[in-house]
Order: C-alpha cells, then sequence, then structure tokens
C-alpha cells in the first residue's frame, strides 16, 4: 500500500510538507511544460516573469488552447482574487505581480475579487468590520503593485453584489450541496454562507461572457490551493453556455519560520513579512528566519549551504531576486559555501525595504482610483 500522504491542500487548509508533483496528480492539473513556456515568452515580446522562469507558477489548465486563441486574435481576461483576512503578505503578490506583467505585455482586462464575506465566514475570530477594513487595505497594496486603472476591475464581494448576484443565482443552480461537500470537506457544523459562497467565486470568470453575450476566454493565476474552488467552475461553465476558465497555478510560499508553518495559516506574526511591517521589524524578521545554513561558519565555507530549505532564497527567488542573473548568482554562492546567511540576509533586508518604500507612495496614489474600479452596477437586471 502507499504511504498516506503527509500533507492537506484545500481553499480553507494547507498543512505539512507539499509533494508538489504528487499534489498535481491528486487534483487531476497539467504540468506546465517548457514548451508553453516558451510560447507564452513569444507572446510576451521574448520576456518572461521571474515566478514563470523560476519555477513557482508549475501547474496548468487549459493554458495551451487559451495561448492559442491569444495568438489568434482572440484575447482573453486575467481574473484573481484575495480573501482578506489581514493585512497583506510579500507572499500574498505570488498571483498579482505575474497578473501585472500579463496585463502589460499581453493588453488584456484584468479582474480582482476581494471577498470580505468568504473571510468572515471562514474565520470565526474575524468581524465583518474587520474583514471589510482589510478588503479596502489591501486593495489598495494590489492596485499599488502597477494595474492599469483603466483595464482592471473589481469585485469587492459586500459592495458588488448587486451586480453580481443575477449572475450568481444561475451559478448556484448548478452547483450542488454534495459536489460541495466533497470538494471542500464541509462537516455539518460548517455554516452556510461557505456552501453557498464558491457560487460567488465563480461570477468573475463567467462575468465578460455574461456581460457582453459572447465567450471570452478567461486565464485565472493563483495558488494551486484555490483549484478546488475552479473545478467545480470548470464543471458548470458549459451548462451555462460560457468557456471553461484556464488555471495557473502556484506552489505555496514557505513561512520564515521554516517547513510546515505555511504563509496561508497567517496566525503566526513572524511567520511572513506584512506589506505595512515597519523597516526595523522587517529587519527583525529576516534577521531571525530559517535558513538553509550550516551550525558554524567553518563548516558553511567547507560544505555548502541548502538553498531548497531556506525561507531567504525563496524570497529571492520568488520577488526580490529582480534579473535571473542576480537570482543565480545566490544560488550558486549559497550552495558553494561562498556566501554566508549574514551576508545574505543583509542585502535582503536592503532590497525589501527599498522596494516598501516605493510601494508606499505607489499605494497612496492607488488610493484616489481605487474605488472607481469597483464593479457596481450589473450589465443586465435578468
Ligand atoms: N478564496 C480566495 C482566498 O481565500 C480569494 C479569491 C477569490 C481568489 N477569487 C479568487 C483567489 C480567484 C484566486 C483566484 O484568498
Amino acid at each position: 500500500m502507499p504511504a498516506p500522504d503527509e500533507f492537506v491542500v484545500t481553499p480553507y487548509e494547507v498543512k505539512g510538507k507539499i509533494d508538489y508533483g504528487r499534489l498535481r496528480e491528486l487534483f487531476g492539473t497539467q504540468e506546465l511544460t517548457p514548451e508553453l513556456l516558451a510560447r507564452l515568452h513569444h507572446l510576451a515580446g521574448g520576456e518572461l516573469h521571474p515566478l514563470l522562469s523560476r519555477g513557482i507558477y508549475y501547474s496548468q489548465r487549459d493554458l495551451g488552447p487559451l495561448l492559442q486563441d491569444y495568438a489568434n486574435g482572440k484575447p482573453f481576461f486575467l481574473y484573481s482574487g484575495r480573501g482578506p483576512s489581514g493585512p497583506l503578505h510579500t507572499s500574498h503578490l505570488v498571483s498579482f505581480d505575474l497578473c501585472r506583467w500579463m496585463q502589460k505585455r499581453l493588453g488584456v482586462p484584468m479582474y480582482i475579487q476581494i471577498t470580505d464575506d468568504e473571510k468572515f465566514w471562514a474565520r470565526a475570530g474575524l468581524t465583518r468590520e474587520e474583514t471589510a477594513h482589510w478588503g479596502m487595505e489591501n486593495l489598495y497594496d494590489i492596485l499599488a503593485l502597477g494595474f492599469d486603472p483603466k483595464r482592471t476591475h473589481v469585485f469587492f464581494d459586500s459592495k458588488s453584489i448587486a451586480a453580481m448576484y443575477p449572475l450568481a443565482i444561475r451559478v448556484a443552480r448548478k452547483i450542488n450541496y454534495s459536489n460541495v461537500k466533497a470538494v471542500f470537506g464541509f462537516e455539518p457544523s460548517t455554516n452556510i454562507g461557505l456552501v453557498f459562497y464558491t457560487a460567488l467565486q465563480s461570477v468573475p470568470a463567467f462575468w465578460p461572457s455574461w456581460a457582453e453575450n459572447r465567450s471570452v476566454p478567461c486565464l485565472i493565476p493563483c495558488g494551486i490551493d484555490q483549484d478546488p474552488h475552479f473545478r467545480l467552475t470548470r464543471d458548470i461553465a458549459e451548462g451555462l453556455g460560457y468557456p471553461k476558465p484556464a488555471l495557473l497555478h502556484s506552489q505555496m510560499v514557505p513561512g520564515l519560520l521554516g517547513e510546515g508553518a505555511m504563509s496561508t495559516t497567517g496566525n503566526r506574526a513572524d511567520d511572513a513579512l506584512f506589506l505595512n511591517d515597519e523597516p526595523h521589524t522587517v529587519e527583525r524578521k529576516l534577521r531571525s528566519a530559517f535558513t538553509g545554513g550550516r551550525a558554524t561558519v567553518e563548516e558553511q565555507r567547507r560544505l555548502g549551504a541548502t538553498p531548497e530549505i531556506c525561507s531567504i532564497w525563496a524570497l529571492w527567488r520568488t520577488r526580490f531576486a529582480e534579473s535571473d542573473a542576480k537570482f543565480n548568482d545566490i544560488t550558486r554562492t549559497c550552495r558553494s559555501g561562498e556566501l554566508l546567511c549574514g551576508e545574505c540576509k543583509g542585502q535582503l533586508i536592503e532590497r525589501v525595504q527599498t522596494f516598501y518604500a516605493e510601494h508606499a507612495v505607489a499605494r497612496e496614489k492607488a488610493k484616489d482610483w481605487a474605488e472607481s474600479t469597483i464593479v457596481t452596477t450589473a450589465p443586465k437586471a435578468i
């Protein structure tokens, strides 16, 4: 008998040491192949985002046909989202960094969902005021990454519900309870808000097709933990007369405290860098972060360190090494023992603090136009 899997990945729980190859098998998704990456590289004008070239995005559904359509002059739109349970971590930027790059390189619209309802239903400790508050705060951070105000639309669930509802009504009728229960592992004690919620997460994927009465392809970059929602979305798409959304799945970024403490649990403040951390907090968290270093300097010089298990390396990899040359250099000198952890951390602290300072300025500007991106009217009443 095969050994039981020692990890759990669902939209509401991520724990254990994830075997990503095995997870792809369990979920039945396709590999993000070098051939698909080469096509994206070509369509993006000869550039590949680091999140793609460094393998953080590693899995997909129907990306090939979507890119084929795009190459033939049929554009798609991007859709991703955020459950506002608190301040954003740098690891929450994985989907939005990729989307912003794709919006720019491929000239496509972006739809963002902010689920202040979902997080209120999913987290017993959060009040409505808190999820609504973090919803707006998170939105400023996301928009400040450089989204185009003219081509970016936001479903802020509690504010957009009147617009979403005519479509949500149709979607909800196609999803039955036993499916939702099986897919999410709901218990009899699960509140009924969450049972309905998955219908709302499908709405943005169908929105342009519904609004424009034509088939508009959708691409959803997301953490692989969100795949269960979109399996349902894909199952019901044809019955509603809409195309199945394509997906691009990323790995989950490990927390600063090391293996097993995944960033999505979000309950240990020192496990992640929050975008609203002060410079001295950034420094403290990074200085005490888990690394792949050896017990002594002498040993590290002699044997080298292990980047694959290091939370600092994960940050360089997912966001902070701007060029692949810089990233490869860090990886190589870490492995050889030339680069010691203290120096590597020092470099990263500086990089992160510079980004935070620039981001704070962009964030203030985004506040001026954030409200105008929120969808409040439906294209039709029925
Ligand atoms: N359910 C997601 C969360 O808990 C939020 C979300 C809504 C989302 N729509 C999405 C995530 C689309 C990725 C793609 O964070």
